[in-house]
């Protein structure tokens, strides 16, 4: 990639080591199951003849928060969404392991139930049900997680509110919710896709603080976020997509701490 020329000295050699990464990851298709926790590798991912996910691969060891990051468009939901197993984008090529499990073979449902929860974006919420309904539908199918007590009494406002129809809900409340659904079900790896998006900066704080309790609980995370330096403070480890390809991975503190790296892909 010759437009790394333009780059720092610091900035291209993440690169370097983000490609070195993601090689080695490659290579070890077809081997079994790996070591870590979650392993995904050389991920191959196509909307109709759109190719999107370019051999994106990464490894999350359990407990620890990943910051997926990357400009618009840069592929992040669509991985997320390939891990997740949803039925776009097609996954064509490539490996998804979750505690020795292999997910790539599965459907949504399946992953689901393996433990991959993804909140998405537009958060679905399903209006004409109350909150607790919401929380009882994610709770339909085995393996179950949280009981409603242990939910409540990390989402006061929830409490406040099961009565109330879920539509009814304030941004930030929907927010929460979608993360309670989550939490409802059995959740080994929570992916999260711009859980601060659209919220004021007072409720910003509050799911912070939501998601880092959930961080001390040892839920192991992937966070995609647009307020890069939020999901960075909460993150351990950081990624940061480019064009479909991981260009960058190391320590979310490095990612902080390297302007050139963030002017380059993160504009911030
Ligand atoms: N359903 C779809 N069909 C075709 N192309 C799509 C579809 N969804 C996304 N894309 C394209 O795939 C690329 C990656 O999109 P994606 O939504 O994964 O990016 P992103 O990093 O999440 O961006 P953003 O920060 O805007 O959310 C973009 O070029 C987008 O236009
Ligand atoms: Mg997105």
């Amino acid at each position: 990639m010759s437009e790394t020329e333009s780059f720092s000295a610091s900035a291209k050699q993440a690169y370097e080591k983000a490609r070195e990464h993601t090689e080695k990851l490659k290579a070890q298709v077809g081997t079994g199951a790996p070591d870590s926790y979650f392993a995904c590798r050389n991920l191959h991912a196509y909307y109709g003849e759109s190719y999107i996910v370019q051999g994106v691969g990464f490894e999350v060891p359990e407990g620890k928060i990943l910051a997926l990051l990357g400009r618009n468009g840069a592929g992040k939901t669509s991985t997320l969404r390939t891990i997740a197993r949803a039925g776009s984008p097609d996954l064509r090529q490539g490996e998804v392991w979750l505690q020795g499990t292999p997910i790539h073979t599965l459907k949504d449902f399946e992953a689901a139930q393996q433990g991959i929860q993804l909140v998405p974006e537009d958060r679905r919420i399903i209006g004409g049900l109350t909150v607790e309904e919401n929380l009882q539908l994610a709770q339909i199918a085995e393996p179950k997680g949280w009981e409603f007590e242990r939910i409540y009494q990390a989402f006061p406002r929830l409490k406040e509110r099961r009565t109330q129809d879920a539509s009814t809900l304030s941004g930030g409340e929907q927010q929460m919710l979608a993360i309670a659904r989550a939490l409802a079900r059995d959740v080994k790896l929570l992916l999260l896709d711009e859980p601060y998006e659209g919220l004021a900066p007072v409720i910003v704080q509050e799911i912070e603080r939501i998601l880092s309790d959930v961080r001390k609980l040892g839920i192991t995370t992937v966070i995609v976020e647009q307020n890069a330096v939020a999901a960075l403070k909460l993150a351990d480890m950081s990624i940061i997509l480019d064009q479909g390809e991981v260009v960058y991975e190391g320590t979310a503190q490095e990612v902080l701490d390297d302007e050139d790296l963030r002017h380059e892909y993160l504009a911030i």
